[in-house]
């Protein structure tokens, strides 16, 4: 193993998952997943497999699909929480087992109500009991950072002895400031003496806003796996982010001297990709990926970077994969070019797919006179994100303005295929509806709600420009909320009424996908 190697270990599709509205269904996972492994991360943390059966069934199904990386399940230290992680992960050829239990005073009397002694012989009892299904066992020590030192060595070195090879230190709720922290992986290095037979990992959560600088600080005392997600997703204040602590690395490669796996050219997809499927934004001011990242606003800064890029920028955009926002593609473009230029900004288009994406674009470009990397990769991940559509948009047409009560008329086709949720509604065919509403936008989701009967309520809505220029394409993304489950759905026009709409049919179709999944996973976990 080389020592100045960092592992990185993505948990975003576990502890990012636990980001409030996060919540991502099989297919989307394994997608993300997918993605991850190009992205070069040595483990992919897929989920907490007892958790519930979709979780179990998502970490299974992205132990079978993703080769590369190392596929972790998330488990207690329980012998059922264990035997459930294992039955998930054991489909992948790299399996890793990743059990924890608390060993702050606070956790161990009030939420466990044990004692230390307790804790100590269940966590080693649990590496014990994993370690006969899987050589490559993690043994977390949650809410380390506000554990008794003494303790919390005392903790590490048993389940060193009982075969863990990798320990890990989370931040569990971001207490943490990195010189402490740091200070505190070293002083584990120096007291454990059977420290050096295991990878040392952090997990810092971002509560004060260090997460990330928390797990440099850690690297440059000798930890030598992050555990961190994209766009920094992940329970409250989420995660340190996977493209930061990377970046960090590589610009300051002189100061850290270590190396890690990742491509970086795969990150910005990467974040694209989460963002989409999470229906989660990447704030404009977010390091590496947000828009504004490289973007130079000032006349001094401006003036500096057309002299001298390195006046103001320490990284170079192309370097994490940002499209640069060119004028590529026209109306008069054939399918060759785009699949060559999808290909360069990252995107497998597959073989049988390509007639579809191609005639979307076609469609774009009439609209459209300018089109832009950005308008077709919002084209691309928008199709790509399409759930099998039960409902189709065919026709759309509103009428609002001062004075006038908004309504709409909405037409949509629908798959012969019966549903499980919409059984209300006509089987198959063209549906027609109209509506009025507070505005065009209100009044097409009424009609759309007539015809679907879908018992949904819209709790977010977004929208924003792609690109630039009057005859820009509006992307909305929306949030539904059914049966106190949130679904996402992202749709693009160059009329934003239309966006809205698919936007709207996007997550009711992932409404009725999801129900039928969960009926069949009930049924198979019967
Ligand atoms: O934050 C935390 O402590 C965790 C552990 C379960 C690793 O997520
Ligand atoms: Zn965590």
């Amino acid at each position: 193993m080389d020592k100045n190697r960092v592992i990185i270990f993505d948990t975003t599709l576990r502890d990012g998952e636990q980001s409030p509205g996060a919540s991502m269904n099989i297919k989307e996972k394994i997608k993300v997943a997918h993605q991850l492994a190009r992205l070069g991360v040595d483990v992919i943390e897929a989920g907490f497999p007892i958790s519930s059966p979709g979780d179990f069934e998502s970490v299974k199904e992205v132990a079978k699909a993703v080769k590369g990386p190392s596929i972790a399940g998330l488990c207690r230290c329980n012998e059922k929480d264990i035997t459930a992680c294992w039955n998930a992960v054991k489909y992948s050829k790299k399996p890793r087992i990743h059990t924890f239990i608390a060993t702050s005073d606070i956790h161990i009397r009030r939420k466990l109500q044990k004692t230390r002694e307790e804790v100590v012989e269940i966590a080693e009892r649990s590496v014990r009991f994993a370690k006969r299904f899987c050589d490559d066992v993690e043994f977390s020590a949650e809410d380390a950072v506000r554990s008794d030192f003494n303790y919390l060595c005392q903790v590490v070195e048993a389940v060193i002895e009982a075969g863990a090879t990798t320990v890990n230190i989370p931040d569990t709720v971001g207490y943490a400031i990195p010189e402490e922290y740091g200070r505190m992986i070293k002083d584990l290095k120096n007291r454990v003496e059977n420290i050096e037979k295991v990878v040392l990992s952090v997990h810092c959560h971002n509560d004060l806003g260090l997460g990330v600088a928390n797990s440099l600080a850690a690297v440059a005392n000798g930890a030598r796996q992050v555990e961190c997600t994209v766009n920094g997703l992940g329970e409250r204040a989420g995660n340190a982010s996977l493209e930061e602590v990377v970046m960090a690395l590589n610009t300051r490669k002189q100061f850290f001297g270590l190396t890690h796996g990742i491509k970086t050219k795969e990150i910005y997809q990467s974040s694209r990709l989460v963002s989409s499927v999470t229906g989660i934004m990447v704030q404009p001011n977010k390091a590496v990926v947000g828009a504004n990242a490289f973007a130079h606003e000032a006349g001094i800064h401006q003036d500096g970077v057309l002299k001298e890029r390195l006046t103001y920028e320490i990284m170079k955009p192309q370097d994490v994969g940002v499209p640069s926002n060119k004028l590529v593609l026209g109306k008069h473009s054939g399918r060759h070019a785009l699949i060559r230029r999808l290909k360069d900004l990252g995107y497998h288009i597959p073989q049988g797919e390509v007639e579809r994406v191609y005639g979307q674009f076609k469609a774009l470009a009439d609209k459209k006179k300018s089109v832009y990397d950005d308008d077709i990769i919002a084209l691309v991940e928008e199709s790509m994100g399409r759930m099998p559509e039960v409902y189709a948009l065919e026709y759309l047409n509103t009428s609002s303005g001062t004075g006038i009560i908004p309504t709409a008329t909405v037409r949509l086709v629908k798959d012969e295929k019966p549903s499980a949720s919409s059984k209300n509604a006509k089987k198959g065919g063209v549906i027609q509806e109209a509506a009025c509403g507070d505005g065009p936008v209100d009044a097409a989701y009424k009609a759309i709600d007539k015809i679907t009967r879908i018992d949904a309520k819209l709790t977010d809505y977004t929208l924003k420009a792609i690109s630039g220029g009057q005859d820009a394409q509006g992307e909305v993304n929306v949030k539904v909320e059914h049966r106190g489950v949130s679904y996402t759905g992202r749709g693009t026009s160059t009329d934003i009424i239309e966006a809205s709409a698919k936007a709207y049919l996007q997550a009711l179709n992932k409404i009725i996908a999801m129900t039928k999944d969960n009926k069949k996973k009930v049924r198979e976990s019967l």
